[in-house]
């Protein structure tokens, strides 16, 4: 049957469409793969030179240091590993969620307890305000990393002697958890990039901490897939807040 001239345009512009949108997505794709071959190549780098210096100039008693430098950053790198593999087999839809009920309550007990430990040595004072008791259906264990990686945050950008505030709430068939901290914040123009792989607003500071630019991105994905999702607020020099909201059972 021949097309009408409309229908011959209608389908051209579907075309473009899509081929424009697999140039997006393969842009997306290159730019990936190049950061995170960059973020291996800089550990691997400083491990060769670190054995090789090692063995060309330590007498054999002097080779424990260099061995524990090498060591973290091979611990280092293997967190890194492991989150690309996260992140590429959620791009190939290969993680599913192991959905069962969760007492949200308890859930943020736990969390404010890790919180606690990792905030210590900066003398962080950490907080959890009650709950309403909401039971989530949702995959436990993907939901603690995306608190962790928030609570981690919280602590990796507030200063010393600063605040954590845990809170959880529900209304309206919906849980909100929110992470609150009297950090440094983030400026106005990077709060929408902060959940892109690899964005981090100070590099140097966030590579000092062990960071790589990707928890967020990681947490971002994880709401999602609950069909939740995840908001930032924040005052430069005062702190952050990050809200999670997800369905409850
Ligand atoms: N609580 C926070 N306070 C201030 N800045 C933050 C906070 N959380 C995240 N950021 C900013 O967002 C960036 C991305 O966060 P993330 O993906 O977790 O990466 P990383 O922690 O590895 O640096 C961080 O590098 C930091 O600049
Ligand atoms: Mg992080």
């Amino acid at each position: 049957m021949p097309k009408t001239g409309d229908e011959v345009q209608a389908l051209a512009e579907t075309f473009n469409e899509m081929i424009e949108r697999l140039q997006r997505s393969f842009e997306r794709m290159q730019q990936f793969i190049s950061d995170a071959s960059h973020e291996l190549r800089t550990p691997l780098t400083v491990l060769k030179g670190e054995i090789e210096l090692g063995l060309k100039t330590c007498p054999r008693s002097a080779r424990c240091d260099i061995l524990a430098a090498c060591s973290s950053e091979i611990s280092r790198m293997s967190r890194l590993v492991e989150t690309l593999l996260f992140l590429s087999n959620t791009d190939a839809e290969r993680v599913a969620l192991d959905l069962k009920p969760i007492h949200l309550d308890r859930l943020m007990e736990d969390m404010a307890e890790e919180t606690r430990i990792i905030a210590e040595p900066k003398r962080i004072r950490v907080e959890l305000i009650d709950g309403a008791g909401a039971i989530l259906h949702g995959d436990e264990m993907k939901l603690r990393r995306l608190l962790l990686n928030l609570s981690d945050n919280a602590v990796k950008y507030t200063p010393e002697g600063g605040r954590i505030i845990l809170r959880s709430q529900s209304e309206n068939g919906c849980a909100e958890i929110r992470v609150t901290d009297t950090g440094i914040g983030i400026e106005a123009q990077d709060l929408a990039r902060i959940f892109d792989r690899f964005y981090r607003v100070d590099q140097s500071r966030s590579r000092a901490e062990g960071g790589y630019g990707l928890g967020l991105a990681i947490c971002k994905w994880i709401a999602e897939a609950h069909g939740g999702s995840i908001h930032v607020e924040s005052s430069p020099g005062k702190g952050s807040t990050f809200s999670v909201r997800l369905p409850v059972a």
